[in-house]
């Protein structure tokens, strides 16, 4: 089955075979693929063919220092406008192709194949990217949207439990934030089932990359509604600076229920709509409780970018399905959470 969603007029996500997609998708011009060492391994059928820069596994990767390395890579091999960028891989590699393939001599086109469910429900869709800075997630980073996206649910497969899993946290902030019959299917689901049914799992990523598009279609910059799709990451970018015991999506897990108790506490949403979202969260095998201090969740989140002058967006669920964008002044923010 080939579902495409239009991000804009001309980005498109692609959600069927990744090799007959390429085929089809690929300009007849010099393609370049950045990926990661991981991914090599497993596909490395797929990008074979192609001239290949190889990053390293993780969040480290994300940094100006490797940016420089492939840059340098790029003219090595004689990169020039006229080439196409291919970004294979999970939400690392998406985010450093994406960045590399806009700022490269100004700018080359690119697209993207999205090799982990993170990837393919949320950080290869809406064409941010960037990388970080001391800590800081994402400082340093462009709006471009490729050519196209393609995800193949079937190279999912071979994830690892704990990769799927922090998929399956954008999962949950997707359904909480823009899709009620979403949250139900995961009510009514498991973890396992998920990973067993091909058709179940491509409805999940359909109905979250349709979410996305939708919102970013509204909002391409983030300068209102597109902070929605932030439930949960105030929080998880601080626990990601201050340890790194958890990955991003395990972190996500946490910042949706953490923010979830705090929408309880002020009453912006219902005991059971509050009860259904820490049962999802905890149905899916999610660590739950702030694994850092809450002062050093504080001090890290003055820091986080989503800081506009002395306030901060914070996103509240109040319902399945439904989230409230709330602007909290910095020294208000104690209070508040
Ligand atoms: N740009 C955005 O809008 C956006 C949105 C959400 C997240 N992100 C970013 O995405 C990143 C996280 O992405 P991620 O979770 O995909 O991490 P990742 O890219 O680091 O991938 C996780 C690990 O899985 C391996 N891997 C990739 N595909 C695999 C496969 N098919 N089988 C087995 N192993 C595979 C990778 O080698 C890596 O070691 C974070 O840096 C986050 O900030 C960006
Ligand atoms: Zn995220």
């Amino acid at each position: 089955m080939l579902d495409t969603i239009e991000i804009t007029s001309k980005s498109r996500v692609y959600i069927g075979d990744a090799g007959a997609l390429l085929a089809e998708l690929l300009p007849e011009r010099r393609v370049i693929v950045i990926s990661d060492t991981g991914v090599d391994c497993l596909q490395h059928e797929l990008i074979a063919p192609y001239d290949t820069i190889l990053v390293g596994r993780g969040e480290s990767a994300k940094s100006l220092a490797m940016l420089d390395g492939v840059y340098r890579r790029l003219i090595e091999l004689g990169a020039d406008r006229t080439t196409f960028i291919l970004g294979v891989g999970g939400g690392v590699v998406t985010d450093i192709a994406g960045f590399v393939a806009s700022t490269y001599m100004r700018g080359v086109e690119f697209g993207f194949v999205t090799t982990t469910l993170l990837g393919a429900v949320d950080a290869s869709v809406g064409g941010k990217n960037g990388v970080n800075i001391g800590g800081y997630k994402n400082m340093v980073g462009t709006f471009s949207q490729p050519q196209f996206v393609i995800c193949d649910v079937s190279l999912l497969h071979t994830l690892p439990d704990r990769e799927f899993r922090a998929g399956l946290a954008e999962v949950i902030k997707t359904a909480i934030l823009g899709d009620a019959e979403l949250f139900e299917m995961l009510e009514r689901g498991t973890f396992e089932a998920l990973r067993e049914d091909k058709s179940l799992l491509t409805d999940v990523v359909t109905r979250c990359v349709r979410v996305k598009a939708s919102v970013v279609a509204q909002d391409e910059r983030e300068a209102g509604c597109r902070r929605i799709l932030n439930l949960g990451h105030t929080v998880a970018h601080a626990i990601e600076k201050e340890s790194s015991n958890y990955s991003h999506g395990e972190a996500v897990a946490i910042g949706i229920y953490y923010m979830t108790r705090k929408a309880l506490e002020h009453n912006l949403i219902s005991d059971v709509d509050a009860k259904r979202i820490f049962a999802l969260i905890e149905r899916y095998g999610f660590d739950v409780e702030l694994p850092i201090e809450r002062k050093a969740m504080l001090k890290a989140i003055g820091g986080d970018k989503k800081r506009r002058g002395d306030a901060l967006h914070l996103i509240l669920p109040t319902a399945i399905g439904a989230v409230e964008d709330r602007e909290v002044a910095l020294d208000g923010l104690e209070n508040f959470l």
